[in-house]
């Protein structure tokens, strides 16, 4: 995007993809470049349950993990247009894949097991990796979640390059995808 224009950006913007792609990482920077709010998922969960993912997991168990997830992110769907990091499982539920499908742009950021390994490891925050083999259960992960995915609107790579390379990709993406009538409004300059 050059640097005197903003890209019009009519409908929310859901990231999505598996634990440690860089969802919300991403998700930050990207709102901050196109001028939107960026909101994120889990922490949207945490605070309607009053208690944490683990806690949730734990006391309710995943269903009604499940059952919250959808329930916010339909509410997230009706918010004024902003940027939204989802859960890993968020986009593999059919109800929400349907409804980001019909009320928004959805980006798949996607990683080598390797990196979601690495990343992963930082933090044991992650219910669906405690107490297991994390590799063994991310390789499943990604053959059970990928083609759900995959049906994202656009796919982004993400490696070992810096957040804002990442983040000039899906822009570049956005600008290819949206229609060209309403991809670009303003001139900053003018
Ligand atoms: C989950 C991913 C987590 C969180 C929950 C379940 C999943 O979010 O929603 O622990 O099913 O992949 P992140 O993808 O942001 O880690």
């Amino acid at each position: 995007m050059s640097a005197n224009k903003q890209l019009h950006i009519p409908k929310t913007i859901v990231l999505v993809g598996l634990m440690g792609a860089g969802k919300t990482c991403i998700g930050k920077r990207l709102a901050k470049r196109l001028g939107l709010t960026f909101v994120d998922a889990d922490d949207e969960i945490e605070k309607a349950a009053g208690c944490s993912i683990p806690d949730i997991f734990e006391l309710y168990g995943e269903p009604a993990f499940r059952d919250g997830e959808r329930r916010v992110i339909d509410r997230l769907l009706n918010e004024p247009v902003q940027v939204l990091a989802t859960g890993g499982g968020a986009f593999v539920d059919a109800h929400t894949r349907a409804r980001i499908k019909e009320t928004a742009t959805s980006i798949w950021i996607r990683a080598d097991i390797e990196l979601l390994l690495n990343r992963t490891a930082r933090r044991n925050t992650r219910p669906l990796l405690q107490n297991t083999d994390p590799r063994k259960k991310l390789e499943k992960l990604i053959e059970e979640r990928h083609p759900a995915y995959e049906q994202a609107d656009i796919v982004i790579e993400s490696g070992h390059e810096s957040p804002d390379v990442t983040v000039d990709q899906a822009i570049e993406a956005l600008e290819k995808l949206l229609p060209s009538s309403d991809s670009v409004i303003a001139e900053a300059t003018q």
